[in-house]
Order: C-alpha cells, then sequence, then structure tokens
C-alpha cells in the first residue's frame, strides 16, 4: 500500500450527501483507492471558517457525511478516513507555514474575494477565513500527498500549496554545510551573472515563473564554458535554484477529473441550501416527486410545445442516468413535442432509484450500529496521526525546532 501514490481530499461536514456530491466528487474517489494510497478527511475545521456558530449539527453533520462515503462505495479496507481536528498536526504544521506565508499569497487567492461576495450574509473578514487556504495547505503537506482531487473552484487552493512547499524547503530543505559550496559556486559564475542567477532563483521561489526558472538554467548552460567551472557546481546551483535541495514538503498536483455535472432540481448548483437537491439515500417517493417538480425547458408550456433539451437540466440528468437508446428517444420526443415531460423524467427516475439501491444497503448495517463508524474513523485517524507524526518531526527539526 505505501508503494503507491498516496492521494488526499477532504470535504466539510454539510451531512447527508447529495446526488451532486457524489457525481462531482465520491463517485471518483471511490475508483481512486483502488489505485493509490488514499486518505480522506471531514474537513471540520474548515467548516468553521465560514459557519463558527454551528456548533449545534456539527457531530451529526460529521457521521452523515462519513455513512455516505461508506455507503458510496469507500472501503475503509482499502482507504484511510479521518477527522480533521482529532490530528493537532494540522494545527501545528499551518501555524508553523504561517509564520513565513506573505498575506499578499492568501489575499490574491481568487476563493477568497469570490466568497465574501457571494455570502453576503456572513462575516467573513476574519483571520480563520483569510487563512483557510494554507490550512489547506498544512491539510495536503502533512501526508506528502501526490495527488489532490479537487474541483476546478479548488484549484488555486492546491497552486498555493505548491508555492508554501516550494518556499519552504527553499528555507529549510539544504543542509547547512552547503551553504558555503553555493557560496562559492556563485562567484566562479562571476558578479553580475551570479546576482542575476540569484534574481531568477528568488523570483521562481516566490512565484513558480516558468520564464525565471528557465532564466536561471541559461546561466548555468552558459556557465559551462567557464574555467574552473564542474558538473557539480552546475547541479549543486541547479537544486538551489529549484529549491529542490532536501525536499521535506512535497508539492502536489491538483487531479482533475472529468466528472459529470450534475445540476439541481431547478438547473443551478445542486445544493442543500438552495433547496434543489436529491439526497443520496432519499426515499424512493421522494426521488419520484421531486423529479416529477423539475424544471423544464421554460418554452415547453404546453405538452403540445416542442422543447430543446439543451435549456433543460433533466437533460443533464439524461447525460448522467440514460443510455444512447434512451437520450434518442429524449431528443426525439422533446423537439418534436411526441413526449411529455413526465414521460421524459421516468426514465431518470427509475436510474435514480436503481443506483440508490446499493447505497441504502450498505448504509443500514451503519446506521443501526454507530459504534462501527465511530471506530472506523478512529482506525482512520490513527493511520493518518502516524504519517503526520513523523511529517511534523521533519518539520521542526528543518525549523530549529527539535529541541526536547
Ligand atoms: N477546502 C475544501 C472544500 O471546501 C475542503 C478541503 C480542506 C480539502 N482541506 C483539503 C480538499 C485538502 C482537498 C485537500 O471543499
Ligand atoms: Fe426537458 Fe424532457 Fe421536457 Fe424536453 S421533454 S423539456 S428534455 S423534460
Amino acid at each position: 500500500m505505501s508503494q503507491r501514490s498516496r492521494v488526499l481530499s477532504g470535504m466539510r461536514p454539510t451531512g447527508a450527501m447529495h446526488l451532486g456530491h457524489y457525481h462531482g466528487a465520491l463517485k471518483n474517489w471511490v475508483r481512486l483507492q483502488h489505485e493509490y494510497d488514499c486518505f480522506f478527511f471531514v474537513a471540520d475545521w474548515h467548516a468553521l471558517t465560514t459557519h463558527y456558530e454551528e456548533r449545534e449539527v456539527m457531530e451529526r453533520y460529521v457521521y452523515e457525511m462519513v455513512i455516505d462515503w461508506i455507503a458510496a462505495g469507500l472501503d475503509p479496507e482499502k482507504c484511510t478516513i479521518f477527522i480533521q481536528s482529532r490530528l493537532p498536526e494540522h494545527a501545528e504544521l499551518f501555524t508553523l507555514l504561517a509564520m513565513g506565508t506573505p498575506l499578499g499569497w492568501l489575499e490574491r487567492v481568487p476563493t477568497y474575494k469570490d466568497q465574501i461576495d457571494k455570502l453576503k450574509d456572513r462575516d467573513l473578514a476574519t483571520y480563520g477565513f483569510l487563512g483557510y487556504p494554507l490550512l489547506q495547505a498544512a491539510d495536503i503537506l502533512i501526508y506528502k500527498a501526490t495527488y489532490v482531487p479537487v474541483g476546478e473552484d479548488q484549484a488555486s487552493h492546491v497552486e498555493l500549496t505548491r508555492e508554501v512547499a516550494r518556499r519552504f524547503n527553499n528555507l529549510y530543505g539544504r543542509a547547512r554545510d552547503s551553504e558555503a559550496q553555493i557560496a562559492a559556486a556563485l562567484a566562479k559564475l562571476g558578479k553580475d551573472d551570479a546576482r542575476y542567477f540569484e534574481r531568477q532563483r528568488k523570483a521562481y521561489g516566490e512565484t513558480g515563473s516558468a520564464e525565471a526558472l528557465a532564466k536561471g538554467e541559461a546561466i548555468l548552460r552558459k556557465a559551462a564554458a567557464t574555467e574552473g567551472w564542474s558538473s557539480d557546481d552546475a547541479e549543486l546551483l541547479l537544486g538551489h535554484l529549484r529549491g529542490s535541495g532536501k525536499t521535506i514538503l512535497v508539492e502536489p498536483q491538483a487531479l482533475h477529473t472529468e466528472v459529470a455535472r450534475l445540476p439541481g432540481l431547478d438547473g443551478t448548483k445542486m445544493s442543500k441550501s438552495y433547496g434543489n437537491a436529491i439526497l443520496m439515500r432519499e426515499e424512493p417517493a421522494e426521488v419520484a416527486r421531486k423529479v416529477r417538480g423539475m424544471t423544464t425547458d421554460p418554452a415547453r408550456v404546453r405538452r403540445t410545445d416542442p422543447g430543446n433539451p439543451e435549456k433543460c437540466p433533466v437533460w443533464q440528468f439524461h447525460q448522467v442516468y440514460s443510455d444512447a437508446a434512451t437520450r434518442d428517444w429524449v431528443v426525439q420526443g422533446c423537439t418534436s413535442a411526441g413526449i411529455g415531460c413526465l414521460d421524459c423524467k421516468q426514465p431518470v427516475i427509475d436510474a435514480i432509484v436503481r443506483e440508490q439501491q446499493p447505497w441504502r444497503e450498505r448504509a443500514e448495517a451503519y446506521l443501526a450500529n454507530p459504534k462501527q463508524v465511530h471506530w472506523i474513523v478512529e482506525m482512520g485517524t490513527e493511520r493518518a496521526r502516524t504519517v503526520a507524526r513523523q511529517t511534523m518531526r521533519d518539520v521542526r527539526g528543518a525549523m530549529g525546532l527539535n529541541y526536547a
């Protein structure tokens, strides 16, 4: 298991999961657990960054969500499931990374301003909210994750994580005795080139600019012709340039998988708070009622009006749930007014109810025996702790904090 690359992802505890969560993320997680050493966690501290006053629902939301993860097919034998707040190591790494992280890096994260604009009813002018992408960086870096499956909206957080790791390795990754060797190699470059090289290295370390990296490398290529220059010098300065002296924290990569976009009942993003969601374990009668009530192409006022599937959220459900023959039937029937919208919705209802069956069956045992869920999370937390503790030993050592 430890031979495989590590994947890490988290979700805020929002209670029972809906079909949007399943098709947008969970289904992918279930697939990944067979290929990678997967760590999936409940980001309960992250929930507090925007909903810091909602303590009454937290515990219920955490466990409802974990039950649905397992119902969806996450296998506690195959992946590690845990809860962020049970691991204070995340907070320690967050604190240590915070010391050297420029404020501008956090203010520039696109979700920061977006969310403040969007969640107008909340006071998000908090320290925790500004810092939350750095907390996310700590979540990722503490497990030395190679891949982070996230939606497009979180890509900038993974990018920030990479910058934070690069800067950390840059600041603390070098062995102390190599500093003199680096100075000696730089001296061989000559004053102007050395100064130029250092400028590119700084720029690359701080912004990850590919251009700066290329300029730095060009200087090293040019230096090959210099008297007294050796391949050791080149290698040393290349490590210096890339900040890869010694990798303590691993730069992760975002894993963007093609996921089906399943909208809510009204065609906007599916979300419990918009009241347009179908829960993973929604009762079949409720599924039928909700789908029958779905918004359709607004131009189809009467049964005899032809419609356009492209303007209808039900069509997006068909794209997730129906085979080619059914989809042909929809397009043909809709555009010719050959079928009614209720006819069109029935195969979707049937497919959802069918999809839900194994979820319901798997969840049953856990709902009847909540202790088992607690135990699964407990096991996962201890597995995660082993990794997190080791990283923190390395980090403390690198930062000169290993006195005790
Ligand atoms: N910020 C993510 C969200 O709001 C959740 C999250 C927290 C996360 N830490 C993470 C996702 C680490 C991936 C990796 O959805
Ligand atoms: Fe939408 Fe189907 Fe009605 Fe066409 S027939 S408008 S695709 S629900």
